[in-house]
């Protein structure tokens, strides 16, 4: 398998609103991320993913961008974005920016262009059809709930909007559109960036006709299979690797929605003539149900061990996988596959991150991660600031879909404003984030999880981490061994091994708060061995064992 600096390396991925504040107004900035570097160079990590600071309006948090080549007003200027930039490469730290150009804002330039007149020089920029008798042009719902179609009087036709209304798609059949966003790309290659991460990428192309989907509980169309890996994302992806990706030593990591691993064969070739990887989402859908997200059914280890595997198996010498349990989009794992509760929280921190981290693939760590953050008390709605949970509340509480006080408690379990509180720096006010007032509650857990504590501490959740990633330096076999699953019925063990030139190296996480027995697999017996790396201080030297609840290790034979 070829080795490239990106298998190599481990993501650290920052939501600017709420990573570090530097002047006072509540919002995360620049500047502040600038201030922390150091506190990531020394958790280790190599790259770090910036989530949008681009110029917005802040429909969906910077997700809705009206100027691709200028930084937003909250977040700094293009002086301070320099200056960071330079900051983490001095640091040997890349960055990897955020690319969302399956959509702009509404108030991007090319869209107030694109809505003035049918004949607009950029009105085939986006997606306009005619209204069906009085209706949107078809079914579809968007991801925020509602149509995805908005009517525009000016010229009394609908545009497309696969998200909030102020996210108009982007019409990729116009090779003018690929022009625009191949030019804007490599004008920040040439700034000297390190990558993209590609928001939903999995969608630009989009099936002629626009047919309906099939309808859903909330009396919309479902838009995925016409939208999800369409007829030309591969032959656009390649355009982009040959016009721009190409000249360029970048790490490329696709958003895909709906991708299955023979799409990600394509999308993430190790021929290079896409990208280097993609977010697949199969591992964090499976607590998923009819009303889409909103529950609080929990995972199956069963099924969370068969989907995983299923990805590290075949895409093997395929293909890149990347391994995330968070992200901006996601509730806290702690809350979702761990356990918060004192007694567990740092033990089960651990052992997430160990079942992770030793898997095949680049991982991703996502802000206030590495000190095991969790989910959020919210109290009420107005405690969120989620333009999905929002919507989604409006929604499936207005059609009676969802009674208020299990959406309460659904938003409470999955909202992605569980990932977007301030990241917990130490337990002076507001979890020293901001000076100010913040843009969104901060977690009242932060008087006890915040960096400060865990830098202090040998034995926090932070220094685990730091010991993950410099293990990953250290033996090839974590980044490039053959994945295999062990015990794949077993409900309380996760079990697995990675082979690479006649070392093995075994993989144990416990869990459940349980004690649960375990024996060494019998080619292994006997052989020598050595402790990479384990959640609580143990006897290991024997083959019969009883775990802990949410113990972990890892054992080398050499
Ligand atoms: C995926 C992003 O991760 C999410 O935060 C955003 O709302 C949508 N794409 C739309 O850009």
């Amino acid at each position: 398998m070829a080795e490239t600096w990106w298998k190599q390396s481990v993501v650290y991925q920052i939501y600017p609103r709420s990573f570090k504040d530097s002047n006072g107004d509540g919002i995360g900035d620049l500047n502040g991320i600038t201030e922390k570097l150091d506190y990531l160079k020394e958790l280790g990590i190599d790259v770090i993913w910036l989530s949008p600071v681009y110029e917005s309006p802040n429909d969906d948090n910077g997700y809705d961008i009206s100027n691709y080549r200028g930084i937003m007003k909250e977040f700094g200027t293009m002086e301070d974005y320099d200056r960071m930039l330079a900051a983490a490469h001095e640091r040997g730290i890349k960055i990897v920016m955020d690319l969302v150009v399956n959509h702009t804002s509404d108030e991007h330039p090319w869209f107030v262009e694109s809505r003035k007149s049918k004949d607009n020089p950029y009105r085939d920029y986006y997606i306009w059809r005619e209204g069906k008798e009085g209706n949107p042009p078809n079914n579809w719902e968007s991801c925020f709930s509602g149509s995805a179609w908005k009517y525009d009087e000016e010229t009394d036709m609908y545009f497309l909007h696969l998200f909030s209304k102020k996210q108009p798609d982007l019409n990729w059949d116009n090779p003018k559109v690929r022009d625009e966003v191949f030019d804007m790309m490599e004008w920040w290659c040439q700034k000297g960036i390190d990558g993209f991460r590609m928001d939903v990428i999995s969608m630009i192309s989009k099936v002629p006709g626009l047919p309906d989907g099939k309808l859903k509980e909330s009396g919309y169309g479902d838009f995925g299979p016409f939208v999800q890996n369409g007829p030309h994302v591969h032959e656009y992806l390649q355009e982009m690797n040959r016009r721009v990706l190409s000249k360029h030593s970048l790490l490329t990591v696709g958003e895909c929605s709906g991708v299955t691993i023979e799409e990600a064969k394509k999308y993430a070739n190790s021929d290079g003539s896409e990208l280097s990887m993609v977010f697949q989402f199969e591992h964090m859908d499976l607590d998923g149900g009819e009303t889409f997200k909103w529950n609080d059914r929990k995972i199956d280890l069963v099924e969370l061990k068969e989907t995983l595997s299923k990805w590290q198996v075949e895409l093997y010498g395929k293909a890149w996988n990347s391994l995330y349990w968070c992200n901006h989009d996601q509730p806290r794992i702690l809350s979702r596959l761990g356990n918060p509760s004192k007694e567990y929280h740092d033990v089960s921190a651990k052992m997430l991150a160990t079942c992770l981290h030793m898997m095949q693939g680049t991982p991703y760590i996502y802000q206030g991660e590495e000190l095991g953050m969790t989910n959020v008390p919210f109290e009420k709605l107005e405690d969120f600031r989620d333009i999905e949970s929002i919507n989604a509340y409006r929604e499936c509480v207005g059609k009676n879909l969802i009674a208020p006080d299990d959406m309460m408690r659904y938003l409470r379990y999955k909202s992605r404003d569980n990932a977007r509180t301030p990241m917990q720096w130490d337990d002076t006010e507001n979890a020293g984030f901001t000076a100010g007032t913040p843009w969104i509650m901060v977690n009242p857990n932060y008087t006890e999880i915040n960096a400060k504590e865990q830098l202090a501490r040998e034995d926090s959740v932070f220094h685990y981490y730091q010991k993950l990633i410099r293990l990953r330096k250290e033996y090839p076999i974590i980044v490039y061994g053959k994945y295999s699953l062990l015990l794949p019925q077993d409900r309380s063990l996760y079990v697995y091994k990675r082979e690479l030139d006649g070392q093995t190296l075994l993989v144990i996480c416990n869990f459940t708060d349980q004690e649960v027995p375990y024996e060494i697999p019998e080619e292994l017996k006997g052989r020598d061995k050595k402790v990479l790396i384990s959640n609580i201080s143990g006897d290991y030297g024997k083959n019969d064992m009883d775990l802990k609840p949410y113990e972990a290790m890892v054992f080398l034979y050499e």
